[in-house]
């Protein structure tokens, strides 16, 4: 095996740019497992590694916050929006937001029945102040739901990132409605170094209330983590996390992976390295002519391929979903911390070459 995310894996099962979910794990990450399965230590995070994990990230976030690991996205989505809505709050973020299409119901779940308001916003998957004041109505009426919280994801769905300026106007729309600021973090490491900003600078100096952390994505093993901006309310958070069963019994096996994902910036590597295969790959692209159906900030791309050519690709091993949120023709592409610059370079190379550059 070598290291910092590269694995040796012939050619033909690497080219797979249907999510970074598919991606294997650092190995810093695995061995931090492997090292922590040889000790004891306390149960349901009281053990000396959730504590440090806490305090690694308080000076990261350059803030005290509370931090609650869980072991999915969605589960770390959905208690943080219970933890801010009633069970007649409004939640607003985009269409294609992930909590609107991809988690089952489970906001709504935790919630207590809260209302997700899906609103329209730009092809790169942000909402925008206007359309969060637009949506809201009757605001103390007894007869419809009550703003609670904006929830943005960071990236977007669409691979996009909110600079704090974005983040910041969103924040004063809730402000002035008594709302809370939710991120979907779940690729917040790509978001962070694409940004060029700090992790303070792009949460709660930009009004953030909470973040779900995702790592799962670049690099561990079912690892994401709440951190909470706000840590008074971890009180509350704790006993939500219980009722839904993400109160993790060995919890200290999710913070240190989380402590060896941190640590000497190798969760920002991972991200950077994503990102800028993700570039190659757009450039690439692009210089054949292919349209892209988005801006590429970070790991993920949409370009517009035809039929053909998406046939030509998966017949080549190519594997990648199609995206018709985005539009006729959309294909989604996510590179990970372990795709290699091969992996792109074998993907262009198997695409066939266009007569012109229309699809
Ligand atoms: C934007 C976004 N949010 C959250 C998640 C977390 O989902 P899961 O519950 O599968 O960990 C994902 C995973 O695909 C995602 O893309």
């Amino acid at each position: 095996m070598v290291r910092n995310g590269r694995v040796d894996a012939p050619a033909e099962e690497r080219v797979d740019f249907r999510s970074d979910n598919v991606s294997g794990a650092l190995p810093e990450v695995l061995e931090a497992l492997v090292a922590e399965g040889r000790r004891r230590d306390a149960a349901y995070g009281e053990d000396a590694s959730s504590r440090a994990l806490t305090e690694e990230l308080a000076a990261l976030f350059e803030h005290e916050v509370a931090v609650l690991p869980v072991a999915t996205g969605t589960a770390a989505n959905a208690l943080a929006l219970a933890l801010y809505t009633p069970p007649w709050g409004a939640v607003y973020s985009h269409a294609h937001a992930h909590i609107q299409v991809s988690e089952c119901g489970a906001p709504e779940g935790y919630t207590g029945g809260a209302k997700l308001v899906p609103l329209e916003g730009g092809a790169d998957g942000k909402l925008g102040p206007r359309a969060v004041s637009a949506a809201i109505h009757r605001e103390g009426s007894v007869h419809a739901v009550q703003p609670a919280v904006v929830s943005v994801s960071q990236a977007t769905e669409t691979g996009c990132v909110y600079t704090p300026a974005e983040l910041g106007a969103l924040a004063e729309v809730a402000r002035a409605h008594g709302m809370a600021v939710h991120v979907d973090g779940a690729r917040f490491a790509n978001a962070l170094v694409a940004s060029g900003h700090t992790p303070a600078e792009l949460t709660w100096r930009a009004g953030v209330d909470v973040l779900a952390f995702g790592a799962t994505k670049n690099g561990c093993v079912l690892a994401e983590a709440l951190i909470l901006f706000q840590p008074a309310r971890a009180r509350e958070l704790a006993f939500r996390r219980k009722r839904a069963g993400q109160l993790l019994s060995k919890q200290r096996f999710s913070a240190v992976q989380l402590r060896a994902y941190l640590a000497e910036g190798r969760w920002l590597r991972a991200a950077q390295h994503a990102n800028e295969v993700a570039r190659r790959l757009a450039a690439g692209l692009e210089a054949r002519g292919v349209e892209l159906a988005a801006p590429v900030h970070t790991n993920q791309v949409f370009p517009r391929l035809n039929d053909a050519e998406a046939s030509a690709l998966r017949a080549r091993g190519a594997a990648f979903y199609d995206w018709p949120t985005l539009g006729a023709g959309v294909r989604r592409l996510v590179t990970a911390f372990d795709t290699r610059t091969e992996d792109v370079d074998a993907f262009l190379h198997a695409l066939p070459p266009r007569v012109s550059a229309s699809v």
